[in-house]
């Protein structure tokens, strides 16, 4: 048996015993950090990535530590491969308990050069690959009146960001879906939470995001607690609010970034008053 994934040691063993959670994009970058978390914490973890080459990683992984795991490939673009994955899902595990919509497709292309396909390539992975999983996965939550789902966004869906429009646009409306969501299906015991990670460490981001030391440098420098996170740090707060911890939550968005999204940028913290002071006598009076 391995030692206990980073993302789950601050929640009891059983946290998730018995629970069947399915994490799009569950076997790269963060989305493996909540996989691994989820699994050692007693899910059936499924993972469901449209390249096969990652599955292996966790599948692997997952036996040697004797988590319970699967991986099904399948394109979130796809209603038809979703609908495909949620009966295979349901055919061998009978429910589903906790669904992450993770998958994202992001790089930095400004507006004017970017493409038409480029465009609907990351809309149709956000946006529409987190309602195609809600919708599927969210019936069968609806047909045994509990489950619950956590939805990855960043905090430019609310502040915009240059050279992102696509994923920013997307993360809105996926922040808009949770918060629809968590109204519409909480009748049937159904929560919707989605988490705003700022930058942190993992390959996909590096390569699309931030792809050299400079960059990231820059990056750290501009965050008031002066580092990125690791996913494995971000995989704890989303596993933390899929825990009982947070059964009250819904249609919530925790932002996670340190501090990265405060206003901070006019004045330097702890930087001196233009006003003169006061001449000694005055002051000591
Ligand atoms: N800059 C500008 N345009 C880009 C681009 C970039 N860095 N990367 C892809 N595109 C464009 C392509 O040129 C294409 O448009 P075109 O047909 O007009 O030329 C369009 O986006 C689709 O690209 P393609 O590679 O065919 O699509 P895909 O579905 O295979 O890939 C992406 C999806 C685009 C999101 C891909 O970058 C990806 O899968 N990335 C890995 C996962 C990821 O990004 N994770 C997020 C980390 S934060």
């Amino acid at each position: 048996m391995s030692e206990l994934p980073e993302a789950a040691k601050n929640l009891p063993a059983d946290t998730f015993a018995g629970q069947v959670a399915v994490v799009t994009g569950g076997g790269t970058g963060l989305g493996l950090e909540i996989s691994r978390g989820l699994a050692a914490l007693g899910a059936h973890a499924v993972i469901l990535s449209r390249d096969p080459d990652h599955h292996a990683p966790f599948l692997a992984e997952a036996e040697a530590s004797g988590w319970s795991a699967e991986a099904i490939a399948a394109d979130v673009r796809e209603p038809e491969q979703v609908r495909g994955a949620k009966d295979a899902v349901l055919e061998r595990s009978g429910r589903v308990d906790v669904l992450v919509n993770n998958a994202a497709g992001n790089f930095v292309c400004p507006t004017e050069r970017m493409s038409s396909n480029a465009w609907r390539a990351v809309l149709g992975i956000v946006l529409d690959g987190t309602f195609y999983c809600s919708r599927e996965f969210g019936k069968a939550m609806i047909a045994r009146k509990s489950g619950q789902m956590l939805n990855v966004v960043a905090t430019y869906a609310w502040s915009g960001m240059p050279g992102v429009a696509h994923s920013a646009s997307a993360k809105a409306g996926v922040l808009a879906l949770t918060k629809t969501l968590a109204a519409e299906w909480a009748r049937h015991g159904i929560r919707v939470n989605a988490i705003a990670p700022g930058p942190f460490h993992s390959e996909g981001a590096e390569m699309n995001l931030f792809p050299d030391a400079e960059t990231q440098e820059r990056i750290a420098k501009s965050i008031p607690l002066g580092r990125f996170a690791s996913a494995a740090e971000v995989a704890a707060q989303c596993l933390h609010q899929l825990s009982p911890a947070s059964a009250w939550m819904t249609g919530e968005c925790l932002v996670f970034d340190g501090g990265a999204s405060l206003a901070h940028g006019m004045w330097r913290a702890g930087a001196r008053t233009a006003r003169k002071p006061k001449p000694k006598d005055e002051t000591e009076r």
